[in-house]
């Protein structure tokens, strides 16, 4: 879910539908705002998109006011309908919450409130939010001191913004009638936004990205009040708490989709610069240089474990792959199944966190279960001052810039190359392993990477064979080693945005099960990186016998290419490269295939980019 708050001089809506749009990519089966304007809440809100609430803003308009909340929703409790969309608001409708995250306790909360007269609308857990406060305020005059009494009786995570306007003369005269905005911070997002004369609050910061480059990360156990003249941050008792202010480097173009029908699209065709950065300063006259860990910091690792989801996952098997090449025990794990398949873990075991986002709860639950086994955790990570960033030891950032569209690109590439990195220097550090025998080959490539794959987004003919196979009953992708991550990731990227059924396989085991469903209509895209060449050919030419359609991603000049009914090319390079290059024609694919079938590509039904529950 996505959150934006907003206090200025002038009038709210129009920032907070902006803000919202520019959120959409955290869920988007409902969204709804609130405003105050000394004239009782005016509250709007429906199922659907950020769209469908702007078609009943303009039948229905709030009227313009200073002070603001909004929510973009992915349901967790309750369906998405009018009702279960946010804000929500107490029995009397003058406290109005949009809240991103879960109340563990709600049901208790919910029985004794509704024991005392509170009668609640939706199936929601964040509507116990506006009756708790509204309870409090009871009690006290003060809404700041009924907020955090309120925020206290929560269990779970949370990311809270509350308004209230109980004064409906418009005079402004009530005592409940503060011009401000409540709001604190638990396991969820919140960003504090400093603009000039205006403040904003978000669950990340494209969404005021526009207004502000200069934020503040807020931290779990934060109160913050937004007033006109400016902000407070204090802990749930009340003493106040100092944070530092930083300034992202952020475009708002990068957060646009520029020329562009879908940012998906945008983000493919960014991977050379996004590339590009994510080296700089990286590789100096042929050595690993990364500032975060100086030669000599894993000195005292054992072993190193990958925790991921998704296609973050497909960059740690990246990760796995190469520390393993490096003597180095490892493995790659689930961050979901972690509490179960970790293993022995002790203060020698490094756990590195891979995720975009660095909000993802799985992961999070994973990094929060090795910190307490006294791991040493790293999250690679792309948002500064994430959750993952801030709960592990160290972060190492890959600095692919914001993402928007729902399915990843370009950060997957990104992280594979920090990662690549990272092993490397993971590798030098532990007495008994050695980087890779040709290293050196490996990092002079590299500085390639950002201009070849500009030449397959230039080149690619992925559209065309998107379209040749679209008729396809299934759609197979097969590698082996690094290439099996890819596969896995072509896989995952084309039944995200397509919808089609497509499975990755290591292309070795595609004779012990799968090879079952192969036919005519179930082309099988091998992914060919110049490591373990010759068993995918055997095994695509395998199921080529038994009719599927081949498709090889491979060089031009590569011997499988010829017996393959299709070719998608990627430039020579050094097979760590050469798979990262084959996904971006898989990304193309996957791209292309749903533009044909007219899917929602930035936005996959039932999926978000940041899922922050378990
Ligand atoms: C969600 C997204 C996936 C993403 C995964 C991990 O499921 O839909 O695209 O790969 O989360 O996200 P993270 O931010 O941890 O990399």
């Amino acid at each position: 879910c996505g959150i934006i708050a907003r206090v200025g001089r002038d009038d709210a809506v129009e920032t907070l539908l902006t803000g919202l749009e520019n959120l959409e990519y955290r869920g988007y089966d409902s969204a709804g705002i609130a405003i105050k304007n000394g004239t009782g809440l005016k509250v709007r809100k429906c199922s659907g998109e950020v769209d469908a609430l702007k078609t009943g803003l303009d039948e229905s308009p709030t009227g313009s006011g200073t002070i603001g909340i909004g929510h973009t929703r992915w349901s967790t409790h309750g369906p998405p309908t009018d009702e279960n969309a946010h804000p929500h608001t107490d029995t009397t409708g003058e406290i109005a919450v949009v809240h991103n995250g879960i109340i563990e306790n709600y049901a208790t909360l919910k029985t004794d409130l509704e024991a005392r007269g509170h009668e609640f609308e939706s199936e929601t857990d964040t509507e116990v939010i506006p009756h708790l406060i509204d309870e409090y305020r009871q009690q006290t005059a003060d809404i700041e001191t009924a907020f955090r009494k309120a925020i206290a009786d929560l269990e779970g995570s949370y990311a809270v913004a509350a308004i209230v306007d109980s004064d409906e003369s418009g005079t402004g005269t009530s005592p409940d009638d503060e011009e401000a905005i409540y709001a604190a911070r638990q396991g969820s997002p919140l960003v504090l936004g400093l603009g000039s004369e205006e403040w904003f609050l978000a669950s990340d910061i494209p969404a005021f990205l526009e207004e502000t480059n200069d934020v503040i990360y807020l931290e779990d156990g934060d109160v913050v009040v937004l007033e006109p003249e400016g902000y407070r941050i204090t802990d749930l008792e009340g003493n106040a708490v100092t944070r530092e202010m930083d300034t992202v480097d952020w475009d708002p173009e990068d957060a646009g989709k520029g020329e562009y029908d879908h940012y998906m699209r945008k983000e493919i065709h960014s991977q050379p610069t996004s590339l590009a950065n994510t080296i700089e300063g990286r590789v100096t006259d042929g050595e690993i240089e990364l500032a975060e860990f100086p030669a000599g910091t894993f000195a005292d690792v054992d072993d190193v474990q990958f925790v991921a989801c998704g296609t973050s996952y497909h960059a740690a098997m990246y990760g796995e792959w190469l520390l393993r090449e490096a003597d180095v025990r490892t493995a790659v794990h689930r961050a979901s199944e972690y509490e179960s398949s970790a293993g022995p873990i002790d203060e020698r075991t490094l756990v590195v966190a891979v995720t975009q986002s660095g909000e993802t709860a799985d992961t999070l639950a994973a990094v929060r279960s090795a910190n307490a086994r006294g791991a040493r955790t790293v999250a690679v990570t792309n948002v500064v001052g994430s959750t993952a960033a801030r709960e592990t030891d160290d972060a190492l950032y890959i600095r692919a810039g914001p993402e928007i569209g729902v399915a990843a690109t370009k950060t997957f590439s990104s992280q594979s190359v920090t990662l690549a990195l990272l092993t490397q220097r993971i590798a030098a550090d532990i007495p008994d392993a050695q980087p890779i025998d040709d290293l050196d080959a490996m990092l002079e490539t590299l500085s390639d990477l950002p201009e070849q794959v500009e030449t397959v987004v230039e080149t690619s003919r992925a559209a065309d064979l998107a379209e040749r196979y679209l008729e396809s009953r299934a759609f197979f992708f097969i590698g082996r080693g690094l290439g099996h991550a890819v596969a896995l990731e072509g896989a995952l990227k084309f039944k995200e945005i397509t919808y089609e059924h497509a499975e990755g396989f290591t292309a070795g085991e595609l004779k012990h099960g799968p090879l079952a469903l192969v036919t005519e209509a179930t082309p099988v895209f091998s992914v060919f990186t110049g490591g373990g060449d010759e068993a995918v050919q055997t095994n695509a030419t395998e199921a080529q016998s038994r009719g599927a359609p081949i498709v090889t991603v491979a060089p031009e000049d590569h011997p499988a290419v010829e017996s393959g009914d299709a070719h998608l090319s990627i430039p020579d390079t050094h097979p760590v490269w050469a798979g990262l290059l084959a996904n971006v024609q898989l990304q193309l694919l996957s791209y292309h295939a749903a533009n044909e079938l007219g899917r929602p590509i930035d936005k996959p039904r039932n999926l978000a980019k940041s899922v922050t529950v378990e």
